[in-house]
């Protein structure tokens, strides 16, 4: 660890994405509790956007790194983090949850959102699975508590929670109804486990959906979407179904007139992933580390075994950094873009 500087993307200041600087910066100490990992990969979704514009629900301190979800291997922990969690070690292959910093050749962790990835599990797809696929497997188990058997409507099919939500649900047994903007990403949503891909038709979706439903509609939708979708979702439901509102990536926060809820029986589950991670009001992530380890584990047991396959991935070295943002946030993206170090 000679050289003591790193290339990191920078947000100097609240805006657009593009306005982010590449930078040499010098490596910091680590604080206890925390772990600095070389980043080989690291994933990029629509609220990164969000993050530098200042407009998402937290806001680091001006100048900071975004992205929140690496895989590479650990360089260094701080001293107490040989008690705190032994199981981690220098030079192991790792994923990591972070609240911010990712996009960079280093990063630093905090022990409690740091997880072993098995030898099975690919490296470059590996960065989709500490916060994507955790969130989608979270918010269809323990928020939704999905039964097999049941039909899921999945908004966004093709985007990084979507296609998790895809995967995990069928999975779990559930039949998945996809919607995605174009054919190439409907068809991408079919070989991940959808039985059906519909256009994201707002006005079409619930005559469609329905006829598809053996309990007359969809008894669980997962919407990363918002706007149109949400609202023609209340008319695709089965009566006593769970909507999880999952994020706005439409640009439209869909409002629920609470008489068709009533009428149908319907619940609408705000579902925010960060609250487990350390991201909410008051910080959690302690509490919830046991759960949210056991959680990935689940997750990387299951990619490592075949159970699911490995995240589908378009990657982008990082010099090719706009590249890979405009792909994600011109919605051209299929699967999860990765930013390469
Ligand atoms: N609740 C949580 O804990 C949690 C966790 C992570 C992310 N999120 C949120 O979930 C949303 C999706 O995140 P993601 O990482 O899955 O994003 P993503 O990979 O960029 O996928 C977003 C999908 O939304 C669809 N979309 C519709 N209108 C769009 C528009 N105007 N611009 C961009 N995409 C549009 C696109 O599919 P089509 O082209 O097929 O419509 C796209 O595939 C974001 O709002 C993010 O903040 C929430």
């Amino acid at each position: 660890m000679a050289d003591k500087h790193y290339r990191a993307l920078v947000c100097t200041h609240w805006g657009h994405w593009n306005e982010l600087e590449l930078q040499a910066l010098q490596r910091p100490v680590l604080a206890p509790g925390q772990v600095r990992i070389r980043v080989r990969h690291a994933g990029i979704g629509f609220a990164l956007s969000l993050f530098v514009a200042g407009t998402y629900q937290r806001r680091p301190p001006l100048p900071f790194t975004p992205g929140t979800e690496v895989a590479g291997e650990i360089m260094e922990v701080a001293p107490d983090v040989r008690q705190l969690r032994p199981d981690l070690r220098t030079g192991q292959r790792v994923i990591a949850a972070l609240d911010w910093g990712a996009l960079a050749q280093e990063a630093v962790a905090l022990a409690h959102t740091v997880y072993a990835l098995p030898d099975a599990v690919p490296l470059c797809a590996a960065a989709a699975l500490p916060i994507t696929y955790a969130t989608s497997w979270s918010a269809l188990q323990w928020a939704a508590r999905l039964q097999a058997g049941e039909s899921v409507l999945v908004h966004g099919a093709s985007g990084g929670l979507g296609m998790a939500a895809v995967q995990i649900a069928s999975h779990l047994g559930a039949q998945v109804i996809a919607t995605a903007s174009t054919e190439e990403k409907r068809s991408a949503a079919l070989v991940h486990g959808a039985a059906h891909a519909l256009p994201s038709d707002a006005v079409a979706l619930p005559t469609a959906v329905k006829a598809l439903c053996p309990a007359g509609g969809a008894q669980v939708v997962f919407d990363p979407v918002g706007g149109d979708l949400a609202d023609a979702s209340l008319r695709c439901m089965a009566p006593g179904g769970r909507l999880l509102a999952m994020g706005f990536a439409s640009g439209r926060i869909p409002q629920f007139p609470a008489n068709l809820l009533l009428v149908k029986n319907l619940g609408v589950l705000g579902f925010n992933y960060g609250r487990y991670i350390g991201w909410g009001l008051t910080d959690e992530r302690a509490v919830h580390a046991p759960a949210v380890q056991a959680l990935v584990g689940q997750i990387t047991q299951a990619v490592a075994s075949g159970a699911i396959a490995a995240p589908r991935t378009m990657h982008f070295p990082l010099p090719q950094w706009q590249q890979a943002l405009d792909t994600t946030m011109s919605r051209r993206a299929v699967g999860k873009v990765i930013l390469d170090f």
